[in-house]
């Protein structure tokens, strides 16, 4: 099978030029100008006034997942469909070890839910939440499975949080093999202290769950952890940063010519947390860690620029509106997470490029080809190169439109992002050289997306 894409403005991290894309199978077999039509051509695109991005890779989701006492609402087949519409043809979901079990058992769990159901690609995170002698002996299992990074929760006590002494176990054993460690860095105990301060005082709306998480206990984590990555040697990545604080603690670390990956979130850079003095509604945006304030939006736009933070993702894990109902008459029950899978891309172009704020190339490295370095994928995904893996995204740059819960394909009865007025939009989508996304219907059905092995990784892009 073989596809030819004609005269599209080819954007990676670093080219930008028109050419024809031939992809032959699943892969990218020539670029160039004036490529010919082959007699064996199956499908022709023509992509004259169209960005040719490679497809988003989006290293933060969590798809069915069991959490504080529901499931996220998305499935892998409803999640990574709804990825797949708004150009992310990757992503990377976060297996839970149950406390007292086993890392293969969760593995198997996770991949029973994936497996058959993907639409779109998917790998898996490890989340290491107990630490002993026998998880030690599976980290090597889960990297030779292709399983390469391992996320750890400094909060979450009791249900996910590992204390110091498992964390620098941990780090020892991953840097040995080759592996990366990500962790959601806030303090967990001082947070704990905070949400039953004020759920004592009689405080039970969703601004308190933003009350009860400030900046500093993310700062305090994130150097932390900085610090024990410095200590062991072991390649390590922050997952959902958000605030000046935190990226300060970063940007020290890097005086002492230290490697920290770090990730922030397209609802942090965009959204603030007034919107948690809506009253009830504010729960719509109830997550972990929360919306902080504008310094802190601005800190994360130049925190890209200035090349400390590598990712945009989106930490998907969605709740319908009567799961968050959960929480109707205290904040800390309501469950964590919010519905962003299918906007990244679009609005990370609207509110970057088109504002001003971000070049093409740094587009590109944010939403897919840094992802694809750090957690080893690339150059199979991340890029747009002879041999790489056939997933492109076709943008109409121009092309305005409006977000809406009625509209958008995550299984959500509300959007984060309502009504707000987007410039850019996804024509196309083709994952390994198959068209799954045209003219916003989906092609594909589920059991298309394959589980993606990693490789080892490297600690440096
Ligand atoms: O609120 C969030 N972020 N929910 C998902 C779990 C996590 O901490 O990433
Ligand atoms: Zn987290
Ligand atoms: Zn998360």
């Amino acid at each position: 099978m073989t596809t030819l894409i004609k005269n599209g403005r080819i954007i990676t991290a670093s080219d930008d030029y028109v050419a024809d894309i031939l992809i032959e199978g699943e892969t990218i077999k020539t670029i160039g100008r004036n490529l010919p039509l082959q007699v064996d051509t199956t499908t022709f695109i023509d992509a004259t006034g169209l960005l040719v991005f490679p497809g988003g890779i989006d290293p933060h989701v969590h798809l069915e997942m069991p959490f504080m006492g529901t499931f996220s609402s998305d499935t892998y087949e409803t999640g990574t469909r709804a990825a797949l519409f708004g150009g992310t043809t990757t992503v990377i979901d976060f297996i839970l070890q149950k406390q007292g079990n086993s890392l293969r058992s969760a593995l198997e769990e996770w991949s029973s839910r994936a497996k058959g159901n993907a639409v779109g690609d998917y790998s898996f995170h490890m989340a290491v939440t107990d630490f002993n002698a026998g998880t030690k002996a599976e980290i090597k299992e889960m990297i030779e499975e292709g399983i390469t990074s391992f996320k750890t929760f400094m909060a979450y006590k009791g249900a996910l949080m590992i204390d110091d002494r498992q964390m620098i176990g941990l780090m020892d054993e991953v840097k040995q093999l080759g592996g990366l460690v990500t962790v959601h860095a806030t303090n967990g105990d001082m947070i704990d202290y905070l949400v039953e301060k004020n759920r004592a005082e009689g405080n039970f709306s969703p601004l308190y769950h933003y009350l009860s998480q400030p900046e500093v206990t993310e700062a305090e984590a994130s150097e932390r952890f900085a610090d024990m990555i410095n200590y062991t040697g072991c390649p390590g990545y922050i997952v959902h940063l958000t605030c000046e604080g935190a990226l300060n603690a970063v940007r020290n670390a890097t005086r002492r010519n230290q490697k920290v990956f770090v990730e922030t979130c397209i609802q942090y850079l965009l959204l603030d947390a007034s919107l948690y003095e809506k009253d009830f509604d504010g729960a719509k945006w109830v997550m972990s860690p929360p919306l902080r304030e504008k310094k802190d939006q601005s800190t994360l736009w130049a925190g890209i620029n200035q090349g400390l933070v590598q990712v945009v993702g989106t930490d998907h894990c969605p709740f319908t509106w009567e799961q968050k109902l959960m929480g109707k008459e205290d904040f800390s029950k309501i469950p964590n997470g919010h519905p962003a899978i299918e906007h990244r891309m679009e609005l990370l172009f609207s509110e970057g490029v088109k504002n001003g704020k971000i070049s093409l190339q740094k587009y590109v490295e944010v939403t897919s080809t840094n992802a694809a370095k750090i957690f080893g994928m690339f150059p199979k995904k991340g890029t747009i190169a002879i041999g790489s893996d056939a997933d492109l995204v076709l943008f109409n740059p121009d092309q305005k439109h409006t977000i809406s819960a009625n509209t958008h394909h995550m299984n959500t009865d509300y959007s984060a992002y309502e009504g707000w007025e987007v410039t850019g939009k996804v024509k196309t989508v083709l994952l390994r050289g198959e068209v799954v996304i045209d003219n916003n219907e989906c092609l594909v059905h589920k059991g298309y997306g394959q589980f993606i092995k990693r490789n080892k990784v490297k600690g440096f892009i």
